[in-house]
């Protein structure tokens, strides 16, 4: 072979052998060709082979076999021609001739005529690419190595599939896939929906199936194809026959039944209604939840509830983006898919515990799923599509309204179930309770009954509560006692009454609420509501020598000290009419108590109680004691509604107190006492703390009691003691 340089210079021929080297001297022709007149090179003779050749010679020969060894093309035939070169002209031709040069690093050597100092250019040139050679290896080891695991469980990956195939077993991923596009069609989703979820389903496609973002996608996809998109179920349009099942789980709670039965009564007639929104308000173990579950067991429907009682987050309502790690559909989406289908009854239970703090409002959340008029399209953060919910009953339930948001409370029909009568729990608990414990201990009605008389004492002696939870742990504990003396083979049957009721449940732990011997000075009974029904209160105030202080004690909040100070302002404004000292303010110090002194009490409810008292103590007129009172007093004596009235009502029948004093504007409430308890009580309907004063205090001579200090004599310059009170007509 002869490699040749066509340059101006040189027209060079490498083979020693055949051609000797040559230069062009003149170029004789241009055209048709070239012809040139040369000159013959005679390389210089090189002599004795000195020890630096020798030294050079080695060198070129160890490095030119690093390269080739670095390359990877070293070849013993390579190696035997090396080394039968001894030229050093010779070597460093062919030498220079692999080497690559770029054209004027040839021309360079080319133009070197004695062998060694050609040796020694090449050697120069060897030793760089050598550099280079090492460190064009080390770049491509390094790189062969991050390859090399990636590929390795390529092909291992690709070996599996090819294996499974052979086996006539079908690729994991590619039936997955075919799968999730198998729901996404049943799932019946609407037209965008559907649209996102095959868009989601192609990404998954072609994503390595073991990528955390392969994990995202294939739960989203899980999720949308789980959601109850089109499946709704039949309703029970019989309302006879949904007002038996009603019925059947649930003892009166006329107002709540009558309102399901009126919304099947609409559903009947048009079919596409929107789901009302209710809300059971009322204390605890009063069947709120229940309810719930009986309404969906009478419309045919499915139930799920959802707790929001201490619910912070916005997003457990609503969800979390799905850029977040875990993240999930909110809670209302997983009751949704609970329930297994989009007309459920659906209950938020405790929408009065949900709280507020830095993570948002859920409350916030909860207005557009409460909202008719935009959950047709509610959006959850995770689901990134709308969702209908308009099919959806919703049923909220709360103790207390007051902390629930106004925009909330707006958009829901409130229902209170107000706690139920000594009466209304023994049938609860004849019909109910009873039997439902002794099924659930295994134990016949043969075996154990209980009397009226045990049940109503069990109610009134041993649980204090508006609702009925409690009396059904009681039940159950009896059941307990009673199973084991069966399992020991004690011969029954056990009946339990009013007589042996302490062996089953241990003394009595509540006395009935006691009734005020005497008609007191000082001491007026008032009329509170609690988050676990009524209450009664006798509230004390005593007057002693002072200088105008008023002391109020009994753990009461803001609004119940500002109605002590409302009630003491009145009795200073009025005190000409009322017939009391005009400077008591400035020679007596007063002190309002209101027992029992370590539970917390709030709201203005008690205001013209403590008036009643108040005025009682500096007027030295007792006050009935078979008169309890509720109101709010402002300053000028006027009386405002109040809240509770079915539980104060029952609160003071349990104290034995028949005469009831309540606001003129409460009047419209009496609907939610039942008639039978109506009947009962004498209800006073007052608009003013005149009014109450009237029936309240007793114009007969002062018992004096041990809530009031006695006077020193010639301290009182009001009436004397024992008259009648003028009151202001
Ligand atoms: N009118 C009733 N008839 C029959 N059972 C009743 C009635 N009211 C309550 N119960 C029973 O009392 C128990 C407690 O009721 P539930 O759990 O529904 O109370 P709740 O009002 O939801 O209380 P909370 O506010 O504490 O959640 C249930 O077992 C329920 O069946
Ligand atoms: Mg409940």
């Amino acid at each position: 072979m002869c490699p040749l340089f066509f340059t101006p210079l040189l027209i060079c021929v490498f083979d020693h052998q055949i051609t000797p080297l040559n230069i062009i001297k003149e170029y004789m022709q241009e055209k048709p060709m070239f012809v040139v007149r040369i000159a013959r090179v005679v390389e210089p003779p090189l002599g004795e082979i000195s020890l630096e050749t020798e030294a050079l010679i080695r060198s070129i020969k160890e490095q030119s076999e690093k390269v080739l060894t670095l390359k990877g093309i070293l070849s013993p035939d390579v190696l035997a021609i090396l080394d039968q070169i001894e030229e050093p002209g010779r070597l460093a031709d062919l030498v220079a001739s692999n080497l690559k040069l770029k054209i004027e690093e040839a021309q360079k050597i080319l133009e070197t005529f004695h062998p060694l100092q050609r040796l020694k250019k090449v050697n120069e040139f060897l030793s760089k690419e050598v550099q280079v050679s090492t460190m064009q290896a080390k770049i491509q080891s390094q790189a062969r190595e991050e390859m090399s695991k990636t590929q390795r469980e390529y092909f291992l990956r690709e070996q599996l599939k090819a294996i499974k195939t052979e086996l006539g077993e079908i690729d994991e991923k590619a039936q997955e896939i075919n799968e999730l596009r198998e729901k996404i069609k049943k799932a019946k989703m609407p037209p965008d929906v559907e649209k996102e979820a095959n868009k989601q389903l192609s990404r998954l496609e072609q994503m390595h199936p073991e990528s955390a973002e392969a994990t995202i996608v294939r739960t989203y996809l899980d999720w949308l194809v789980e959601l109850p998109w089109s499946v709704s179920t039949v309703d029970n349009l019989d309302i006879k026959k949904a007002e038996l099942v009603l019925d059947e789980d649930h003892y009166d709670l006329e107002k709540v039944k009558e309102r399901v039965l009126e919304y099947l009564g609409v559903r009947k007639l048009k079919e596409k209604m929107k789901g009302p929104i209710l809300c059971f308000v009322g204390p605890p173990g009063v069947g709120k939840t229940s309810l719930g579950k009986s309404i969906a067991r009478a419309l045919g429907r499915k139930f799920t509830r959802i707790s929001l009682g201490g619910i912070r987050d916005e997003a457990e309502i609503r969800g979390h983006r799905r850029t977040y790690i875990g993240s999930l559909p909110g809670r209302i989406l997983q009751g949704l898919k609970n329930a297994g289908s989009n007309n459920p009854v659906f209950m938020l239970d405790e929408i009065d515990k949900v709280g507020i703090d830095f993570r948002g409002d859920p409350s916030a959340a909860l207005l557009e799923a409460l909202d008719p008029e935009q959950n047709f399209a509610f959006s959850d953060h995770y689901l990134n599509v709308p969702f209908d919910l308009s099919k959806v009953m919703f049923i909220t339930t709360a103790n207390i309204l007051d902390p629930v948001p106004p925009a909330l409370k707006d958009r829901m029909e409130v229902l209170s179930l107000p706690g139920y009568t000594s009466e209304e729990k023994l049938k609860i608990a004849q019909q109910f309770l009873f039997p439902r414990q002794l099924e659930e201990n295994g134990i016949t009605k043969e075996q154990l009954s209980i009397s009226d008389e045990a049940i109503l004492r069990i109610i009134s002696q041993y649980t204090k509560e508006a609702g009925v939870r409690n009396l059904e742990r009681e039940f159950a504990s009896i059941c307990r006692k009673v199973a084991r003396k069966i399992a020991e083979d004690e011969k029954g049957p056990f009946p339990v009454t009013n007589l042996n009721l302490h062996k089953y449940l241990g003394p009595p732990k509540f006395l009935p609420e006691e009734e005020l011997e005497v008609n007191e000075i000082g001491v007026a009974t008032g009329l509170a509501w609690t988050s676990v029904g009524g209450e009664i209160l006798h509230v004390e105030t005593t007057t002693m020598k002072g200088k105008g202080n008023l002391t109020l004690t009994g753990h009461l909040g803001d609004v119940m000290k500002e109605s002590a100070q409302a009630a003491l302002s009145y009795a200073r404004s009025k005190s000409k009419e009322l017939d009391l000292d005009p400077d008591f303010y400035e020679k007596l110090d007063v002190h309002i108590h209101v027992p029992a002194g370590a539970i917390p009490k709030d709201g203005p409810s008690a205001g013209v109680t403590m008036a009643a008292s108040l005025i009682s103590a500096l007027g030295r007129i007792p006050v009935r004691k078979d008169v309890a009172m509720t109101g709010e007093i402002t300053l000028r004596g006027r009386v405002l509604p109040i809240g509770g009235l079915k539980e104060k009502t029952l609160a003071a029948l349990r104290a034995n107190v028949k005469d009831i004093i309540m606001p003129e504007q409460n009047k419209k409430d009496l609907e939610d006492i039942p008639k039978y308890i109506r009947r009962k009580v004498n209800f006073i309907f007052v608009k003013n703390m005149d009014d109450i004063l009237k029936v309240a205090l007793v114009p007969e001579k002062a018992q004096i009691s041990s809530a009031t200090t006695k006077e020193e004599p010639g301290e009182k310059k009001g009436r004397p003691e024992g008259l009648p009170i003028s009151l202001p007509v």
